[in-house]
């Protein structure tokens, strides 16, 4: 559990990260006149990838989470801040090479595999063409070992599934032809955006095993965005609570999810059923978090740039919970 940081707070980071994320912020303005209206989706959001490590970034619907890789993947200009890959900044005019090498290294994985695959093509073509524009095939065999070689990697079986279109394969499947694209452009950073969430209960471990084989095997860094703290607790070594755009706790996953300090992680945790725990045996504790949810919510959607270092490993943003009656 070393060489991770979040929120620029750096924890004993052996080895550069591939993408740096510093101070970022992004402000969406909608309508005109007097209907013009701002939401500070983030703010002041910094976090390390590294190699081979994944980091869960977590948090209830609209607090910023896919505001944040889709910033990461130039797909929206950020307000201010930051974002490094392998040392650069990647905002800014590129060249076009440097704008492909970028896009080939940093891919995202959605949580419908089917928005990002053509219903057109067989699977073969899906695989085939990144392999043909970024890598160094000579010739149609070797195009075919290649990408039979990568449908076996997620464990597609190819005779089968190379000549189906996406609507013949299961959900589970089309999530694995999506992590096999990213394969074939040989990718370094991985945004995952609540990639199993759409799919049945029972083949969601397959595909969370088969994310964490990509890590720990080929090295990728993994940004896993997800609602779910079950699965970042399996997956991923760090984790970031994002609430209302504003990272409040990270750290080592195993020290925040099992030793939450800030209340609205707090909050958040409680309201995670319990597989061991009935519903009518909430603790006193998780009680009094439910019961201050409101007050919690409002005083952690303050600003604030002060940062306590509460363990090794472990970090919260300050906010002022002493209103609350404990
Ligand atoms: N293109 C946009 N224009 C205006 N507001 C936006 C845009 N995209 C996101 N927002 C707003 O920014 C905030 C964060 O949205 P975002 O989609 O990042 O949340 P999220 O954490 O991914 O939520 P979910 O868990 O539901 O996917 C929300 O208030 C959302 O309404
Ligand atoms: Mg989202």
């Amino acid at each position: 559990m070393n060489n991770s940081s979040v929120s620029g707070q750096s924890v004993s980071a052996e080895q550069p990260p591939v993408l740096e994320v510093k101070n970022l912020s992004k402000t969406f303005e909608m309508g005109r006149g007097f209907k013009r209206t701002k939401v500070q989706a983030l703010r002041d959001v910094s976090f390390n990838l590294h190699r081979g490590r994944a980091l869960a970034l977590v948090g209830e619907s609209g607090s910023g989470k896919s505001t944040v890789a889709r910033l990461i993947m130039k797909m929206y200009e950020a307000t201010s801040g930051e974002i490094n890959y392998a040392g650069d900044s990647i905002l800014g005019e590129k060249t076009s090479t440097e704008a492909l090498a970028y896009r080939r290294a940093v891919q995202m994985v959605f949580q419908d595999p089917f928005g990002s695959l053509n219903p057109a093509h067989r699977i073969f073509h899906h695989i085939a063409r990144p392999l043909l524009r970024h890598g160094h095939i000579s010739d149609q065999n070797s195009l075919k070992d290649k990408v039979f070689a990568i449908l076996r990697q997620v464990e597609l079986d190819p005779e089968i599934s190379a000549f189906k279109f996406p609507h013949e394969l299961s959900g589970g499947q089309r999530q694995r032809v999506a992590l096999a694209r990213t394969l074939a452009v040989a990718a370094k950073v991985v945004l995952a955006d609540e990639p199993t969430s759409m799919l049945d209960v029972s083949i969601r471990i397959d595909v969370l095993n088969l994310l964490k084989r990509m890590k720990d095997e080929q090295g990728i860094a993994f940004l896993y965005i997800t609602h779910d703290i079950a699965t970042a607790r399996y997956f991923a070594e760090d984790i970031a609570v994002l609430y209302q755009g504003q990272i409040v706790e990270w750290g080592a996953c195993a020290k925040v999810i099992d030793n939450p300090q800030h209340f609205y992680t707090k909050l958040l945790l409680s309201a995670v059923p319990d597989a061991h725990v009935r519903f009518d045996e909430v603790s006193a504790e998780q009680a009094f978090y439910l019961h201050n949810a409101e007050k919690i919510r409002q005083i952690s959607a303050q600003t604030s740039s002060e940062i306590k270092e509460v363990a090794a490993q472990h970090f919260i943003r300050v906010h002022d919970f002493s209103s609350l009656n404990q």
